[in-house]
């Protein structure tokens, strides 16, 4: 196999400078707000959050919150309106479609659906082998040979490679997707919902491969779920996101020992614990109302709208400085990160189930 082409390096132009290699992924003060009629669309609204070299980062929260929109900003299949995105230390926020296109190689996005995903006119052996190609990483006989083992990593018989998507079940699809995304060993796979197109029967499997490609490869992840049970089986680190923000980061273990905000304490709340009587212990926060609009309409004051807490609607521990001041996103000792008047700054935090 041949190795032509450019890669994101540490000494690329742009990339970081110093000892330590810079991290997989870094978002800092990411913004992406859409036009709307009336207003505009707060979709992301200043989130910062780094994925290590070999690190799975969880980013959860419910829907509509801005999760795909970050994704998207990632990959530059979108184009933030303010912040920075730095692959392997590289900042790819702005670059021209021709300067990005070598770049592209590392970093991959899984889709939720592999049907829309996969071009249908193409066999699956193209559709792995078209970014070993485009990257001129491999031709010929070793090309084929590489879709060969690809498809064998991913659990799928080489013969599948003369197959067309529709051919394939959901589960075979995905599969398909991974081998392609990994084709070119990036430095980091975006996976936005990979399991939840699937059949319930299907989701763990390719859980499970994920996991094991992760582990045997050492690529960096940002893994999008609305699945808490996927997130805590598959990420070092999970971020919360709400209404456009994060609210709370922290390592997985920690997070769910002991969530510090009162939306990740409602948004954990929910999560079965295999134990009974701590199930039974533990108090089921029910949220009331509906996520907040994230439109900001034409001519209300932007400071004004930026002035509380994003949760203060629906938070069962607001209180009337909630209402008035946005709260700080602030780094507690062990690294911890949470936006919520009400934590310490050594940690303590209140109890969302009794409020
Ligand atoms: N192109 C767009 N134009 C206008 N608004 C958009 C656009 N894309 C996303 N939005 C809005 O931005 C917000 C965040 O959407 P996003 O898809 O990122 O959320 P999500 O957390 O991925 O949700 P889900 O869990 O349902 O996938 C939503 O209010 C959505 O309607
Ligand atoms: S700042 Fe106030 S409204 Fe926001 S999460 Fe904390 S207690 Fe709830
Ligand atoms: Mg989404």
């Amino acid at each position: 196999m041949t190795t032509a082409g450019a890669q994101i390096t540490p000494d690329s132009p742009g990339a970081a400078t110093g000892r330590e290699a810079p991290p997989a992924l870094e978002v800092r003060d990411l913004v992406r707000h859409f036009p709307a009629r009336g207003g505009v669309v707060r979709a992301v609204d200043g989130v910062s959050l780094t994925v290590g070299r070999g690190e799975v980062v969880g980013l959860v929260g419910e829907s509509g919150s801005g999760k795909s929109t970050v994704g998207q900003c990632v990959v530059r299949l979108d184009t933030p309106t303010a912040g920075t995105v730095r692959i392997g230390g590289v900042d790819i926020t702005r670059l021209s479609r021709r300067r990005l296109r070598p770049l592209r190689k590392d970093f991959h996005l899984v889709y939720q659906d592999p049907s829309a995903s996969l071009d249908p006119r193409m066999t699956v052996g193209r559709i792995v082998g078209e970014p070993l190609a485009l990257h001129r990483m491999a031709t010929g006989d070793a090309l084929r040979e590489r879709v060969g083992e690809l498809l064998s990593q991913v659990g799928l018989r080489p013969e599948v490679a003369a197959r067309r998507p529709h051919e394939l079940s959901g589960g075979q699809r995905q599969r398909v997707s991974i081998a392609r995304a990994l084709s070119v060993d990036p430095q980091l796979l975006v996976a936005d919902e990979p399991t939840s197109a699937l059949d319930v029967s299907v989701q763990a499997s390719v859980l499970n491969l994920l996991a094991d490609l992760q582990r045997d490869r050492g690529f960096g992840c940002l893994f999008i779920t609305h699945d808490l049970a996927a997130v805590e089986f598959l990420a070092d680190r999970i971020a919360v996101m709400y209404l456009g923000e994060i609210v709370e980061q922290a390592p997985a273990a920690e997070l769910f020992a002991a969530p510090k905000h009162p939306y990740t304490q409602a948004l954990l709340s929910a999560v079965p614990v295999p134990d009974p009587p701590a199930q039974r212990a533990r108090e089921r926060i029910v949220l009331h109302g509906d996520l907040p609009s994230p439109v900001l309409l034409k001519g209300a004051d932007p400071k004004k709208a930026v002035g509380d807490c994003r949760f203060h609607t629906r938070c069962p521990l607001a209180v009337e400085r909630c209402r008035t001041e946005a709260p700080q996103h602030r780094t507690l000792p062990g690294g911890r990160q949470v936006s919520c008047h009400l934590v310490g700054d050594d940690g303590t935090a209140p109890d969302a189930a009794r409020p």
